[in-house]
């Protein structure tokens, strides 16, 4: 009880002079050393002295001291309690860290007060700076730079010191790993350079090191590099240049590099062909009317100092030189044929522009007919449209630039009756590296050439071929065209031979397959009371985007389980057996090709309750069985009438012909009565009875 009221008192005491405390705090005590830079790793010491006032007024001492870093308290491991007022904190290994820590005071054994506190800042004395270079930028002042070593985590200052040997220069401060002189470059003097590195832990010097700025002088690039070419060669190109202004009192030597308008890839000139002071070169070997771009740099011609960034670039053109390959050449024939002649189109490709060496201005054409004069034609497109007779031509065909003429395609188109022969063998086409390959074994006899012409199937649009040449001696190819994917490429593969063209052979492929866009729509064509015939057609082509490697039929009823059969893709029908009778089946159909399959619409049908003539097989004989029995009925009767009538009627004496009682009672009874037929008319029977007048004595 009596405590209690004790910490009442007291911390009603604290309430009021909680005011004033942090001021009168302040003043009770300090932290040495105030800010201290620590070494990292390194061990630290901090004193905390309060004044004896403070101490008095909170009833406290040294031992109530405890050390805060960062808000966390240090263990009191790490404290030694100096004398009555100081206590003292020791941290091994300080690590990387910017550290608060404060000096604090329990006072009446609960109510912790912050008595003084200090940042630790830590860091690592500078190194000491290496690989300590200068570059003389032509026109500019020398910028020094230097490897400055690790990190120290503390503002580091550089000096750059330089002197010659007479004087001093002026210092270059930084606090960066570089640093431009203040004074303008002087050559042909030997300076000394080195750095100083100085931070709040250390200072270090870097070694020394000489050199004449001369040797240290990175160029202005070339100016105004300008390339022209030779009407005479079409192999090359002049370059020329003007050196570096400031310059003109050393020499130069050169690299110069160049590619062609589209390369990304630089060539370079072999150094040692312009090592030497100059202001122009000549670039050989280049291709005939093609656009190079080059560039120049230049360094001193002893091999000190630095390169000059690049030049501006430059471009130029080759000048033109003739076709140096004939056009690829082939004919097409037209359908149009009129007695006697037909309508060919010759056809050809444009050169590349590194066979046309220049721009192609027209191509020459001429046809010649057996031993009859040469057509001559000039022309400004891929094609002529010829009007020939049914025998057998010679074309020829010529590319030409402002330089010359390309060699000759020579083109035999047939007679019209020709037979074709001879076609390649073994023709394959697949794809590979996203091109379509075309493969074929060759012919016995030497082949000219092979042409390749392609297209896509369609149902929908006619096949418009495109085609290539490939030399004779080729039998492995790919399609240079820009290919659709998933479209069926009908290819086709002539070879032409020394007499004209052999007879071609062609193969479907795909640059790419997918599954079908449509499944195939399947229906009944038959359905009995356990199968039932499926019947579909096959997938147009514009659907197919591959090659229909297999169908899939799936049927169910409407509660079982699905059942799947796999059906070769060269069908168009297949029976579906041990079915259920009276039963609702649905049945769909997958297309496959390598890429995968696509199902087609659901159809349902019913299976019927008794098989197709089974109702017959039951109804026929038994109406036949009935029809028997009643005509076996009718013929047993007519057979049987005799007795029948006797059992049904009976003979019944007609009373009105009877002289029955004229009879004497003493003759029997023999009656002799035989009806002898019976006709009926208007539904009467009439008994005839015969009258045997020698039986019946008269009496
Ligand atoms: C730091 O203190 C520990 C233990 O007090 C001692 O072993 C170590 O040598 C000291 N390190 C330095 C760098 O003084
Ligand atoms: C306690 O030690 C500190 C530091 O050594 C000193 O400044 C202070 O005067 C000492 N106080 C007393 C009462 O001895
Ligand atoms: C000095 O610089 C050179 C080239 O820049 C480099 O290969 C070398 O390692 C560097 N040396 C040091 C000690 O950093
Ligand atoms: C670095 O230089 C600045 C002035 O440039 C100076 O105020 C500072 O004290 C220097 N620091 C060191 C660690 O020498
Ligand atoms: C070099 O080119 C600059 C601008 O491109 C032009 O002003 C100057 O006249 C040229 N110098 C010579 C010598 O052609
Ligand atoms: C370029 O320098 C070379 C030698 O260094 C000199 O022969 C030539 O005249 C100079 N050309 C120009 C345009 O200054
Ligand atoms: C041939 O074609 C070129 C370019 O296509 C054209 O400049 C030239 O006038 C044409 N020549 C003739 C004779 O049509
Ligand atoms: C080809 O020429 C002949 C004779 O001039 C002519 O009768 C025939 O109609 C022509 N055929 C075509 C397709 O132009
Ligand atoms: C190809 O030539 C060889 C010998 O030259 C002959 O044996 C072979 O039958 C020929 N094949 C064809 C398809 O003509
Ligand atoms: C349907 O298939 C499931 C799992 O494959 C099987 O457990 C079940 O018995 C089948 N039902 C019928 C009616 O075949
Ligand atoms: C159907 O064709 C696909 C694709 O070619 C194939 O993966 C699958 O094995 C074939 N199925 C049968 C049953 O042949």
């Amino acid at each position: 009880m009596l405590t209690l009221q004790t910490w009442t008192v007291q911390a009603l005491l604290i309430f009021l002079i909680a005011e004033s405390l942090g001021e009168l705090l302040n003043q009770c005590g300090n932290i040495t050393p105030e800010s201290p830079v620590v070494q990292l790793g390194s061990n630290f010491t901090a004193l905390c002295v309060v004044t004896e006032k403070c101490m008095d007024d909170f009833h406290v001492n040294a031992n109530d001291i405890f050390w805060k870093t960062n808000h966390a308290t240090v263990p009191h491991e790490q404290y030694t309690v100096i004398n009555r007022t100081t206590s003292s904190v020791t941290f091994t290994d300080i690590p990387l860290l910017n550290i608060r820590l404060s000096c604090n005071i329990r006072a009446f054994g609960q109510i912790d007060w912050t008595v003084y506190g200090i940042g630790i800042i830590s860091g690592l004395p500078p190194e000491k700076p290496k690989n300590l270079s200068c570059i003389v930028h032509e026109g500019k002042r020398m910028m020094c730079q230097w490897d400055p070593g690790r990190e120290t985590y503390l503002e580091t200052n550089f000096t750059l010191k330089s002197e010659w040997a007479t004087d001093k220069f002026a210092d270059c401060k930084t606090k960066r790993a570089s640093c431009t002189v203040d004074y303008p470059t002087v050559y042909f003097v030997n300076i000394e350079v080195w750095v100083e590195a100085e931070n709040a832990l250390g200072k270090v010097t870097s070694d020394h090191i000489n050199f004449d700025p001369i040797d240290k002088v990175k160029p202005n690039p070339p100016r105004n590099l300008s390339v022209s070419n030779s009407e005479e060669l079409s192999s090359i190109l002049k370059l020329t240049w003007i050196n570096a202004s400031l310059m003109g009192f050393i020499n130069l030597k050169y690299n110069i590099q160049y590619r062609t308008k589209d390369a990304s890839t630089w060539s370079q000139i072999p150094p040692e062909d312009t090592a030497s002071p100059r202001s122009s070169f000549t670039v050989q070997d280049l291709k005939p009317f093609t656009e190079y771009v080059f560039r120049i740099r230049c360094m001193k011609e002893d091999g000190k100092g630095f390169w000059s960034d690049w030049s501006a670039e430059a471009d130029g053109i080759t000048y033109e030189d003739r076709p140096s390959k004939a056009p690829s050449f082939w004919y097409k024939m037209e359908p149009s044929h009129t007695h006697g002649y037909r309508s060919v189109q010759l056809v050809w490709k444009t050169l590349p522009p590194f066979e046309a060496n220049g721009k192609i201005l027209d191509y020459e054409v001429t046809l010649r007919r057996w031993k009859s004069h040469l057509q001559i034609y000039s022309v400004n497109d891929t094609k002529l449209t010829v009007n020939l007779t049914n025998d057998q031509y010679i074309a020829t065909l010529t590319a030409r630039n402002l330089v010359g003429k390309s060699d000759v395609s020579v083109l035999t188109v047939p007679a019209y009756d020709f037979q074709a022969t001879r076609p390649v063998m073994d023709l394959k086409a697949f794809p590979k590296d996203n091109m379509l390959w075309v493969e074929w074994t060759a012919p016995n006899e030497s082949v000219n050439k092979y042409v390749l012409e392609w297209c896509i199937l369609s149902d929908k649009s006619p096949c418009i071929p495109d085609w290539q040449q490939e030399d004779g001696n080729v039998h492995r190819t790919y399609l240079r065209g820009n290919l659709a994917e998933s479209k069926c490429y009908l290819i086709t593969v002539t070879p032409v031979y020394a007499d004209g063209p052999g007879s071609p052979k062609s193969i479907k492929a795909y640059l790419k397959q997918a599954p079908p866009s449509k499944g195939p729509t399947v229906r009944t064509k038959k359905v009995g009371k356990n199968e039932a015939v499926l019947e579909w057609e096959q997938l147009p082509v514009d659907v197919q985007n591959g090659f229909i490697r297999n169908y899939t039929i799936f049927y169910k009823t409407n509660i079982g389980n699905e059942t799947a059969v796999n059906v070769d893709s060269s069908h168009t029908e297949y029976t579906l057996s041990s079915l259920t009778s009276d039963t609702l089946y649905m049945v769909r159909m997958a297309a496959y090709t390598d890429e995968g399959g696509k199902d087609g619409p659901e159809f349902t049908f019913t299976t019927p309750k008794f098989a197709q003539g089974e109702i017959e097989a039951i109804v026929v004989p038994v109406c036949l069985a009935f029809l028997l029995i009643t005509l076996l009925g009718v013929l047993f009767c007519f057979n049987k009438r005799d007795l029948i009538k006797k059992h049904i009627w009976p003979n019944v004496p007609d009373p009105s012909k009877s002289h029955i009682a004229q009879w004497s009672p003493h003759t029997p009874p023999r009656h002799n009565f035989n009806p002898k037929d019976q006709i009926y008319s208007d539904g009467k029977l009439i008994l005839i009875f015969a009258y045997n007048p020698t039986k019946f004595p008269k009496t």
